[in-house]
Order: structure tokens, then C-alpha cells, then sequence
């Protein structure tokens, strides 16, 4: 018989139980599950409400179920229902009447919000941890690499030449970014709902304040109708996971250009690719493909929870219980790609001259002439305007732009010098960009150093 069987006349049908459990999915709560019970009965004891030896034996029992899980020796079944249920029915089992007194002054409506809440704080920390290792890889690779120079690319179109060590670093921001998003997000995570109840509080004199601290959060919820109701923390958690997922997908589409025969910029090591079992000659580049498609997973769950809440009356409805897959899956989608992606970056092998070679179309420096004329004081859209027709000019007339004579070129740039003819380097291009932020090589390692202190 169900714990709240009590009203009930017949036994819940076997289709129903397996429509309305949750423990095939929230057993992985059960650590926080217990370890919220313990603080719980703990507090009761301390304000009277439960004697303090059937506390003792609470803390006892449930350290033996808390080893049973761990090690695989606890029954779980759909009759009853959820990691909640689990455990109350096995302390009861176990206790009888005394573990009949843990559920005072609680509901699972606070319970689960507790569990979630303590969950979500540990994994906030590991996944965090885990970009950060991203983050110490792709430093690695930029130390190593970091001053070869490729094209960089607006509209997929050649824009300017960049240092790879320019383009590695731009995720490092983007993952910082990220990190920030995720510490944030843990402040309202870290607030302490319990002792909401169903949504009204309690009759009963519990102490919130306690259970709060021994669980050292940072805070009680203020509001219990919104503590029981709210899931806009594990909303805020998928949506931050979905921009990392989205920063990972653009990374993935780099790379996966960078590794075609057409770029050719970059080879990934043999464990981070998988062969085609028609064509012998293929190394495809799964791991940046399967983290691109896993990414519309992600975004698949932000939209289920977001959906899932925005009819919901308060307070808690059990449609809430569908919160828990998407948010999981999540997780472990994010997680996944973090155990791998870290060591493909470190190890993926840079063609230098091909990155150079592909730098080195002088039309990539057509921006470098312009500038060039504005420092001799022309207006830059008069500057921009004659290299433009000097590059129709080289068009029409088939010839690359470093290869015209100083009188062919001021035909079109009449206040061009023979210092002009000495623009169309990519080195050079890029050693005069050493402002802040920009791809100078001097900058960048700059910006290298900056990285390599922070994730020290
Ligand atoms: N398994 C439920 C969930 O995840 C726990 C809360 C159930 N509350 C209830 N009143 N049925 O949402």
C-alpha cells in the first residue's frame, strides 16, 4: 500500500503506478534525499517535536539505506512512486513507528525541492570545474600553436589574417563567460525551501533556520507557495547549459570545417574519430559532430521545462515532475561532452603552412592599405573607396593584388608609395595589430599569460 493510501479504497492499478513514477529517474537524488531526512529529524528532535533516540535511530537507519543504495542492495519498484517514498517506506520498515515520524512537519512538494536544490549546487561546482578544464586545453593548445596564422572569417568569407592562438582564445572568453553564468545561477540555487510544506509552512514549531545552515545554505526561502512552486533555478541552470552547449556547437563547426579537405587546417588524433564502414579512406570528425547534434538535446530540454511551468497555477502541480528528465539529460549531455572534448583540443595537430598559406591571398590585407591611407590622413571612407577599385582593378585586369607594379596600383590609389607594396604580408599584418584585444602576436600572449595565471 501506498504511504498516502490512507484514503484509499482499492490499490493503485499497475498501469497507473508505472504512468505516475519517478523513481526510475530520481533515484539519483538519493544522497540529497537523505542527507535533507537527516538535518530534518535532527531539527525535530532539537525542537521537540520527535524524541531525540528516535532522531539517533533515523540518522542510523538511514546511513544503512544510504550504503544499501550505494551499493546496489535496496529494491526500488514503481508502486512506490518516487526516491522519497523509497525511503521513508524503508525507514518505516526498518523503525516502524519511529520512522513514521520523519515526515512531520514536511511534504514531498518541499522534500523534492530540497533535493533538487542540493543536487543541482554539486553539479553547478562540477560542471564549472569541468569547463575549466576546457578552458586549461585550449590555453594549452594556444601556448603551443597559438602563433600560427590563418585567416580569420566574417560570412565564412576571408576577412583578416588571425593568429590561431587569437581564435583558441575567443572560446576561453566565451567559456568564462559561461563559468560566471553558472556561478550565478548557484546563488538561487543556494536558498534552503524546506519546512514549506505542502505550500502553507506547518502548524508545528519546526526551526528553519537550522536545517538551513547544517546544510549550509545560504538562506530560507521567504514565500512557501513559491518555494514549493518554482523551478526557475533549474530553468536558469538549463538555459546556462544551453549556451555553453551552443558555444561547444560553434567550436564543433570550426573545427569540423578545419579538419575538411577543403581548410585542411588541422588533423584530430585517431581516438577522436571514427572511420566510415563503406568508404576506407574516411576520419571523420564524430566527436565535434555528436557535441553539435547533443547540443540540440540541451536546447530540446530548456524547452520542455520552460513549456512544463508556463500554464502551472500555484502551487505545485504533479505535472512538476516531468522537470526532472530534461534537466538530467541535460546534465549528463553536458557532462559527456566535457569528459571528451577537453583532450580532442589538446592533442588535435596544427598544419601551420596550411593555415599560412590560405593567410597569405594579399587580398586578406586590402583592410591593411586602407589604414595605411587614413595615416596619411585620407578619410577612411575615401581610403576604402580607392582600395576598392584597386581591387576591381587587379579583378578585371586577373592579376593577385601584390602583384602589380606601384604605377599599376596608382592608377587607382594615386597617393599610394612603394611602402604600399610591402602591405601584403600576413606576418606584418598581424604584428601591427598590438592594441588591446586584437590578434598582434605580442598581444596575444599577452592574453595567453593572463590565462595561463588565471586557470593556474
Ligand atoms: N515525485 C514527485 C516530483 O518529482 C515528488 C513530489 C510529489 N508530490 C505530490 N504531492 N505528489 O514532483
Amino acid at each position: 500500500m501506498a504511504l498516502w493510501g490512507g484514503r484509499f479504497s482499492t490499490q493503485a492499478d499497475k498501469e497507473l503506478s508505472e504512468f505516475s513514477e519517478s523513481i526510475s529517474f530520481d533515484k539519483r537524488l538519493y544522497k540529497y534525499d537523505i542527507m535533507g531526512s537527516k538535518a530534518h529529524s535532527t531539527m525535530l528532535a532539537e525542537q521537540g517535536i520527535i524524541p531525540q533516540k528516535t532522531a539517533d535511530a533515523i540518522g542510523i537507519e538511514l546511513d544503512k539505506i544510504e550504503k544499501a543504495i550505494d551499493e546496489g542492495d535496496f529494491t526500488f519498484c514503481a508502486e512506490l512512486e518516487d526516491i522519497h517514498m523509497h525511503i521513508e517506506s524503508a525507514l518505516i520498515e526498518k523503525l516502524g513507528d519511529e520512522g513514521a515520524r520523519v515526515h512531520s512537519a514536511r511534504s514531498r512538494n518541499d522534500q523534492v525541492a530540497l533535493d533538487i536544490r542540493l543536487y543541482l549546487r554539486d553539479i553547478v561546482a562540477e560542471i564549472a570545474e569541468m569547463i575549466r578544464d576546457f578552458q586549461r586545453a585550449l590555453v594549452e593548445q594556444a601556448d603551443s600553436n597559438g602563433d600560427a596564422i590563418l585567416p580569420g572569417f566574417t560570412h565564412l568569407q576571408h576577412a583578416q589574417p588571425v593568429l590561431f592562438g587569437h581564435h583558441l582564445l575567443a572560446y576561453v572568453e566565451m567559456f568564462d563567460r559561461d563559468i560566471e553564468r553558472l556561478n550565478d545561477c548557484a546563488k538561487r540555487i543556494n536558498v534552503m525551501p524546506l519546512g514549506s510544506g505542502a505550500l502553507a509552512g506547518s502548524t508545528l514549531k519546526i526551526n528553519r533556520e537550522t536545517v538551513c545552515k547544517s546544510l549550509n545554505f545560504s538562506r530560507v526561502t521567504r514565500n512557501s507557495m513559491d518555494a514549493v512552486a518554482d523551478r526557475d533555478f533549474a530553468i536558469e541552470l538549463i538555459s546556462d547549459l544551453a549556451i555553453f552547449a551552443m558555444h561547444v556547437s560553434r567550436l564543433s563547426e570550426d573545427i569540423i570545417l578545419w579538419c575538411s579537405q577543403e581548410f585542411n587546417f588541422i588533423e584530430l588524433d585517431d581516438a577522436f574519430c571514427t572511420g566510415s564502414s563503406l568508404m576506407p579512406q574516411k576520419k571523420n570528425p564524430d566527436i565535434a559532430e555528436l557535441s553539435r547534434g547533443k547540443t540540440a538535446r540541451v536546447y530540446g530540454a530548456l524547452t520542455t521545462i520552460l513549456t512544463l511551468c508556463k500554464g502551472l497555477p500555484l502551487t505545485y502541480n504533479r505535472d512538476m515532475q516531468e522537470d526532472k528528465e530534461p534537466l538530467f539529460d541535460a546534465i549528463d549531455t553536458v557532462k559527456k561532452i566535457l569528459r571528451l572534448y577537453p583532450s580532442m583540443v589538446a592533442t588535435m595537430n596544427i598544419k601551420r603552412d596550411n593555415m599560412l598559406n590560405a593567410a597569405s591571398d594579399p587580398a586578406l590585407m586590402a583592410t591593411d592599405l586602407a589604414e595605411k591611407l587614413v595615416e596619411m590622413d585620407m578619410p577612411f571612407r575615401t581610403a576604402h573607396h580607392r582600395v576598392g577599385s584597386f581591387v576591381k582593378w587587379c579583378k578585371d585586369n586577373n592579376k593577385a593584388l601584390n602583384a602589380t607594379t606601384l604605377k599599376e596600383m596608382q592608377e587607382t590609389i594615386p597617393e599610394a608609395t612603394a611602402e604600399f607594396l610591402e602591405l601584403f604580408s600576413p606576418e606584418s599584418s598581424v604584428a601591427k595589430r598590438e592594441i588591446t584585444g586584437a590578434t598582434g602576436p605580442k598581444e596575444v600572449a599577452k592574453q595567453i599569460a593572463f590565462w595561463k595565471q588565471q586557470l593556474a
